[in-house]
């Protein structure tokens, strides 16, 4: 082999290595540059490379002995010997006196006398265009060294190639990695927003018992209001008595019917009692429903005594629509959280009531075996298709107009039971009626491994 032959494959070799470390960075493109520029014996180059972003631009990625300040700058495609040479494919020589450029101080004798120009480019496509000068007395370059540049500017092409794709791929992992914290953020927020729409969930069954309790407890306190105001009528009937016969009042004997007033004492007096009992239940069932002296933890509850402290706390809700008829049988105690189990039991007495459209009948059941209690609650009311049934679970679906359901009983109630291992089972006739069945289990997982283990 020639030796001019063996030098342009060591010098090929060199650049391959080179190019394999570089990664795009400006630095190694100007490491290729310069052994580029040595092999030749030149004395100056330029590194240009087509924009990925503005097609039209080329910017001076690299430069050897170039005037200060030019590296970086752009020159338009079609414009300069840069951009002419990247336009139309063709490498040019040039040879005798170059041009001097605008801001080109250097020395008469350190200016190019003699320069090559490739263009960069891959199939068709433009990529840059790389030149190199000799200066003052050097030999000029002839066609051969335009020749022996052809292969080696092609390896150049790949190099920036490569890195264009490296960047481009950079930049989409940066945007993918960017789009991934928006989702993550979004995510946050949607599990706040979905925190906030149980709570205000929470609240909306707050207010809608407020509004039956105070209903339930406005009745009795009206009639013991008015018996008060009765009975003070009456003492004041009997203190003027006492006074006459004490001779201490004045004028004739005050009239005054004993015998109704006997009759009729007692009796308000009674249903005064009786009408405070109810406010007492009343209050009671719903620090029972509400639990306020209890904390929000597991413990040893009855279901069948939730079920009948909601009934009275929705009663208001409930007595204009159905008869409540109770089957139930005492169940032993299971671990729950009772405060959310009478949430379950309130959105299964509502529902049922709302699904009854004029007068019906509501039926509570309970049950056990070894492994599970139920309680049950049914009503004749209009029923769900299967369409309907498949979707009740559904956080947001409910086939009631705006205002009176937001659709998120059942999935409240759900999420409630699944915490405790339970289920829900439904039966439902179109027309007929339907019937929800809370089941639970009569031990903790926990407990179970425990008891089968320990
Ligand atoms: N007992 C029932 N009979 C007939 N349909 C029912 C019954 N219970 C629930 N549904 C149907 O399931 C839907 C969803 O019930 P869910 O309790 O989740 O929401 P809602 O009652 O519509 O509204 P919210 O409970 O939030 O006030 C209801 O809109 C209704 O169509
Ligand atoms: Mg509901």
């Amino acid at each position: 082999m020639e030796a001019t032959s063996v030098a342009a494959v060591s010098l090929v070799e060199e650049l391959h290595e080179l190019s394999r470390e570089a990664d795009g960075d400006s630095q190694a493109l100007q490491a290729m540059l310069s052994h580029i520029v040595r092999s030749f014996g030149a004395q100056s180059g330029s590194l240009a490379v087509v924009d990925p972003r503005e097609p039209t631009q080329l910017r001076i990625v690299a430069g050897i002995d170039l005037p200060a300040g030019v590296v970086g700058q752009t020159v338009a495609l079609g414009t300069g010997v840069l951009g002419k040479v990247a336009q139309t494919g063709e490498p040019m020589l040039i040879n005798g006196e170059l041009r001097k450029s605008g801001d080109d101080a250097r020395e008469e004798r350190a200016r190019p006398r003699s320069a090559i120009c490739w263009p960069l480019a891959i199939k068709n496509r433009r990529i840059g265009a790389l030149s190199m000068n000799r200066i003052g007395d050097a030999d000029p370059f002839g066609d051969s060294d335009v020749a022996r540049g052809r292969s080696l500017v092609t390896l150049v092409a790949l190099v920036v190639d490569n890195a264009n794709l490296h960047t481009e791929q950079m930049e989409r992992i940066e945007r993918l990695s960017q789009l991934n914290a928006e989702m993550r953020t979004m995510n946050v927020q949607l599990q706040a927003t979905q925190q906030q729409l149980l709570q205000s969930e929470k609240m909306a069954s707050i207010g809608q018992l407020a509004a039956g309790v105070a209903h339930e407890i406005n009745n009795p306190v009206g009639y013991v209001y008015s018996n008060l105001s009765t009975l003070q009528g009456y003492v004041g009937e009997l203190l003027a008595v006492v006074r006459h016969l004490r001779g201490t009042g004045d004028g004739p004997e005050p009239a005054c019917d004993i015998e109704f007033l006997e009759e009729d004492i007692p009796q308000l007096v009674s249903e005064t009692r009786e009408g405070l009992d109810r406010v007492k239940k009343i209050v009671q069932d719903l620090k029972d429903f509400s639990r306020v002296d209890k904390s929000d933890d597991w413990e040893e509850a009855n279901l069948v005594k939730g079920l009948e402290s909601t009934l009275n706390i929705v009663q208001n809700e409930i007595k204009y629509k159905a008869a409540v008829v109770k089957e139930l049988v005492p169940l032993p105690d299971v671990p729950c959280l009772p405060t959310q189990l009478n949430q379950v039991f309130m959105n299964l007495l509502v529902n049922a009531a709302q699904a009854i459209p004029a007068k019906g009948t509501i039926v509570l059941r309970s049950g056990f075996d070894a492994a599970c209690v139920w309680v049950e609650v049914g009503d004749d009311g209009c029923g769900m298709s299967p369409e309907v049934q498949s979707r009740i679970f559904e956080p947001f679906y409910t086939t009631k107009p705006v205002g009176k359901g937001t659709g998120l009983g059942l999935s409240v109630s759900y999420s409630i039971v699944q915490k405790h291992n339970g289920k829900i089972e439904l039966k439902s006739t179109p027309g007929q009626g339907t019937t929800f069945r809370v089941v639970l289990p009569r031990v903790r997982e926990g407990e179970l491994t425990e008891a089968v283990h320990g």
